[in-house]
């Protein structure tokens, strides 16, 4: 008999979790919960559970004799789901609530990275107005104002003059435009360089990093327009050399997991180092407690192992093994409906997409209309994802899809990958 395995949330993200789960082998059921209709079309079962809903979630694992449970998003990871599944006698991968702070808490990563000389921008925190705009003036532009809790990749304004900066602090501790998020502001000196995502799967003490991507977080071509939770992604990454992956894994990863544990808050499931390759070598810019969207759409697909049998030694306390198609390269995009991430239009079409094996569909905002039609119903609608030799190939291909597809009420970046190919 094959595992039974609940993944928790509704994106994109957690549809590949669960497709990678049903392709490995070793799984006979996948249910996702909230999840989405288009997941259905890959076979995968849903169930209307709320992701918040830690006791229905831990319900449906036990009537239905479920294995364990995989936690995509960071709210339930933050709001102690791991601890709450642990006190039922439950298996859930992710780190618990302690551990799940490094990305709660950007003041919390911030102190255990310069307590561990862990490589980051300098920066200063602040839960006031009057100081943070001395701070602001007396350091100059360009420089970059967090809103410390979790605010879904809005929260962070990187100034280039110092009145943007003033003005973003005003939102923080005049307008309140976070909540609680913003009741401490994090300030940081400014990095320039290439972005790239580096995930692990962590056991604790032990780490097992992932082939790199590269996400495209603003909305429009060019890296133009508002900061989005992620238009596209592709993986490997040629511009970052290998040294550099290297020098992160030693100078950031390793010693972050060290940090955790011996701090008595181990980190167990997926670290995701969102990195900055400065000339002074790589920099975190972010920690996050799970694994990136997109990031994860044109991840996993890479991977040749068994996802299941390697989450399932990680939760026994065996040693893992996980291997990656190093040869190929996977891209994708995202669809996402008008006027995301501002004012989302719901209600798109979402039209039937033809893929070859090469090839997938993600869903992420999707919901079916009273004719049981699917439909947009949230900013990232959906990702296709391809692999192929070359960063070019890929994206000809996935744009070959694309661009063919009636997306009226949707938009899409058509530039993705384009750094690899400057
Ligand atoms: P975050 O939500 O922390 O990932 O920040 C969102 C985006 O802001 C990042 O992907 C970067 O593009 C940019 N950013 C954040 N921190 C810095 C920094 N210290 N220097 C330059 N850009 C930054
Ligand atoms: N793609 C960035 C994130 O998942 O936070």
């Amino acid at each position: 008999m094959g595992q039974k395995v609940l993944v928790i949330g509704s994106g994109a993200r957690e549809h590949a979790i669960a497709h990678a789960l049903q392709r490995g082998g070793s799984v006979e059921e996948v249910t996702v919960a909230p999840g989405n209709p288009g997941m259905e079309l890959d076979g995968i079962r849903t169930t209307h559970i709320a992701q918040s809903n830690h006791a229905a979630l831990i319900d449906f694992m036990k009537d239905n004799g479920y294995d364990w449970a995989f936690v995509g998003p960071e709210v339930p990871l933050i709001e102690g789901i791991v601890d709450d599944f642990a006190a039922a006698g439950l298996k859930a991968f992710g780190p618990n609530r302690a551990a799940a702070q490094i990305e709660g808490s950007k003041d919390f990563a911030k102190q255990l990275m310069e307590r561990h000389g862990i490589p980051t921008a300098a920066y200063a925190t602040f839960d006031a107005l009057e100081p943070a705009v001395a701070y602001v003036r007396e350091h100059g532009a360009p420089i970059v104002v967090k809103a410390d809790g979790l605010a879904a990749g809005k929260g962070v304004t990187v100034a280039m003059d110092v009145e943007t900066a003033v003005d973003a602090l005003d939102d923080i501790f005049v307008d309140h435009r976070f909540g609680n998020a913003g009741a401490k502001v994090v300030i940081e000196d400014f990095l320039e360089g290439q972005e790239f995502s580096l995930m692990s799967f962590v056991n604790g003490t032990e780490f097992w990093p992932m082939p790199i991507s590269q996400d495209h977080k603003r909305a429009y071509d060019g890296d133009e327009g508002p900061n989005t939770g992620g238009m596209g992604a592709y993986s490997p990454v040629p511009q970052i050399p290998q040294s550099v992956v290297d020098e992160a894994i030693e100078t950031i990863v390793r010693p972050t997991v060290q940090a955790m544990a011996d701090e008595g808050t181990p980190f167990t499931g997926i670290l995701y180092a969102g990195l900055i390759a400065t000339a002074d070598g790589p920099k975190v810019i972010e920690f996050n407690a799970r694994f990136g969207d997109p990031e994860t759409e044109v991840v996993l697909p890479k991977l040749t192992s068994d996802l299941a049998t390697g989450i399932s030694a990680i939760l026994d306390g065996e040693t893992p093994e996980f291997t990656w198609d190093d040869d190929r390269v996977t891209l994708g995009v995202v669809l996402a409906a008008d006027g995301y991430p501002t004012n989302v239009v719901k209600g798109a079409k979402i039209p039937a997409i033809d893929v070859d094996e090469d090839s997938h569909v993600y869903y992420a905002g999707v919901a079916k209309d009273e004719a049981g039609e699917l439909v947009a119903s949230s900013g990232r609608v959906l990702f296709v994802e391809t692999s192929a030799p070359t960063i070019k190939d890929a994206q000809d291909k996935v744009y070959a899809i694309i661009d063919a597809l009636p997306t009226e009420g949707m938009f899409y970046r058509h530039d993705i990958g384009f750094k690899a190919l400057k």
